[in-house]
């Protein structure tokens, strides 16, 4: 048996990594036992307030940002933390060298119904150890992250972890609290007949994606000759843990439903730690035509159509935009 810890002195290089990852794994145990008490807990529906991103936050969302803003604020490796449900980003010790960003709870609307949830978490390196850190910090593209990972509160609360080079995981042992391995190479099947995508939103989409999923739809009786099955959690690390486990296509794609945003899922809390995982199993990450790992970012909270999982569906995804835009 190996845990958490055993895994992290055993690969991780940097002490001050496998310090920061303990402390937001340690917090994803409390708040497990938080949702499996549920309404015992009285941690269910609105917390009343909007985020800054102006959707309405849970009760649990505010908990489980609270609980790892504190957490890593005692961390002396952490310089600061930026999490979606925040304003602005939060410096904590000047001397430390990593930056952790967070979704703290991934699949919202999914507490109240006891259906699988998440947390998010990406983790990038400081370069101006010494000074308080500032938003203009996390700007960095999803190629410079360190680590990253999620928890998934699912029937059994797993931790999906990329250090180094590849994708692992760990369940939750409820008797002794460890994180336990269960997977020490996570790869990603290059072909899939599983797609997840809120298809109300159809209206709203650029045309290429319009006739993606027409195709997928027709199945064996279109031009892709076979029948595609759709599966959507919404809750985004339930998709993606979906998708680690056995192949797939994830997208929340470029949408016109509201004028000022680029697509829904966030770059920094969800689409560049998704993708890290995604890229080092074998698959693929786009915007659907661009390397999500290659984007400059320009805001700590900006938005990005997303088109991740089985390598050979991304890039045909990829095909059509680029061919439509010829
Ligand atoms: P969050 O709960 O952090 O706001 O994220 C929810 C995201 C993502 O997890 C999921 O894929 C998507 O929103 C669900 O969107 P729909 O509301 O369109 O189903
Ligand atoms: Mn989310
Ligand atoms: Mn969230």
């Amino acid at each position: 048996m190996t845990t958490l810890a055993d895994y992290l002195n055993q690969h991780a290089t940097n002490p001050a990594l496998n310090d920061v990852i303990t402390t937001v794994t340690d917090v994803g145990k409390t708040i497990s036992q938080l949702l499996r008490k549920g309404a015992l807990a009285d941690i269910l529906g609105e917390a009343g307030n909007q985020n800054v991103q102006g959707e309405d936050q849970k009760k649990l969302d505010v908990l489980a940002n609270d609980l790892l803003l504190d957490a890593l604020a005692k961390n002396a490796h952490c310089a600061g933390v930026a999490s979606e449900e925040l304003d602005d980003a939060t410096p904590a010790n000047d001397d430390g060298s990593l930056l952790v960003l967070f979704d703290p709870l991934d699949g919202s609307s999914n507490i109240d119904i006891n259906m699988a949830v998440g947390t998010i978490f990406s983790v990038l390196p400081y370069e101006r150890q010494g000074q308080t850190s500032e938003n203009s910090d996390y700007l960095q593209a999803g190629n410079k992250q360190l680590s990253a990972g999620y928890l998934l509160y699912g029937t059994s609360t797993v931790l999906a972890l990329t250090i180094a080079d590849k994708v692992v995981m760990f369940s939750l042992d409820p008797e002794t609290s460890d994180y336990v391995l269960i997977e020490d190479n996570v790869q990603i099947d290059a072909d899939t007949s599983e797609y997840a995508i809120n298809s109300s939103n159809y209206r709203y989409w650029r045309a290429p994606m319009q006739q993606y999923i027409d195709e997928l739809i027709a199945g064996e009786t279109g031009l892709r000759g076979r029948d595609f099955n759709t599966r959507w959690v919404a809750a985004m690390v339930g998709d993606v843990h979906r998708i680690l486990c056995r192949g797939g296509l994830f997208t929340y794609p470029f949408d016109t439903k509201y004028a000022h945003k680029a697509g829904k899922l966030r770059l920094m809390y969800e689409a560049n730690p998704m993708s890290l995982l995604i890229e080092r199993a074998g698959g693929g990450a786009t915007d659907a035509i661009n390397r999500i790992l290659d984007i400059e970012p320009t805001d700590i909270h900006q938005r990005v159509p997303v088109v991740l999982g089985s390598k050979n569906e991304v890039n045909y995804v990829k095909e059509l935009h680029v061919n439509y835009s010829k």
